[in-house]
């Protein structure tokens, strides 16, 4: 099959050498990556800035900017199976990007922010013949708010992590999830390297979107 997958961070510049971005490090999507490929699936990874090296045998692309991330998916599932967002995208961006540095400022300031695109809302789910996993980075309500988001954004599969802790999610290597299916299924993978978590995670998406798209066609 052919996957996309998104990984990493966006970065949304302030001016030329600031920007606001979080603290996604592309650990959990590159596993992902790596274990799709191991699993003899092409793999299309999409990446904001990370810091470790995409798998080899990846078709990679980098991108910064959550705009650049939503042309180069949009792109992407134009000829895909299975999409798999990991990517932490940014929900807003400042409303101006200053040309030239923004000087120091002695007094307290206040600087204006817009929302970013849903990537995954923007992406039309009627006639879609891919099957799309999102995650949902949660620090409270986990279940409830997995749920909402997938279908509020239209996915197959919404893979839940809890971001509040320290040893696990963001920038750790290990990982704890909680997937939800659209058709009601439900799956915990306890605590363990995200490595290990990507394999079980790649064998339970391989298994639904045949199932899935063997429905559809
Ligand atoms: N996502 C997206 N486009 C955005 C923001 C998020 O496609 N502009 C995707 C992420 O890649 C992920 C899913 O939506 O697959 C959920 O992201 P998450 O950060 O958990 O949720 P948000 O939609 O940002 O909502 P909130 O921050 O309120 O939890």
């Amino acid at each position: 099959m052919k996957f996309v997958v998104t990984a990493g961070p966006t970065r949304e510049a302030l001016d030329p050498v600031r920007f606001i971005s979080n603290r996604s490090s592309g650990k959990m999507g590159y596993a992902i990556a790596e274990a799709a490929l191991a699993a003899g699936h092409q793999v299309n990874l999409i990446s904001g800035p990370a810091t470790i090296e995409p798998p080899k045998g990846a078709r990679f692309l980098a991108i910064t900017t959550s705009d650049e991330l939503h042309r180069a998916v949009h792109r992407a599932v134009r000829d895909c199976d299975v999409l798999v967002m990991c990517a932490a995208v940014s929900d807003f961006k400042p409303a101006n990007s200053a040309s030239r540095k923004l000087k120091k400022q002695n007094a307290p300031f206040t600087l204006e922010f817009v929302p970013t695109r849903d990537i995954l809302v923007s992406l039309s789910h009627e006639s879609r013949n891919y099957f799309v996993v999102g995650f949902a980075a949660e620090t409270h309500d986990l279940e409830k708010n997995a749920m909402q988001k997938l279908r509020k954004k239209n996915c197959d599969m919404i893979v839940a992590n809890d971001v509040s802790k320290a040893d696990s999610g963001m920038e750790s290597d290990e990982n704890a999830v909680s997937i939800f299916c659209r058709n009601g299924e439900s799956r915990k993978i306890s605590r363990a390297p995200k490595k290990n978590i990507a394999r079980e995670l790649v064998k339970i998406i391989s298994k639904m979107s045949e199932k899935c798209l063997t429905k559809k066609s």
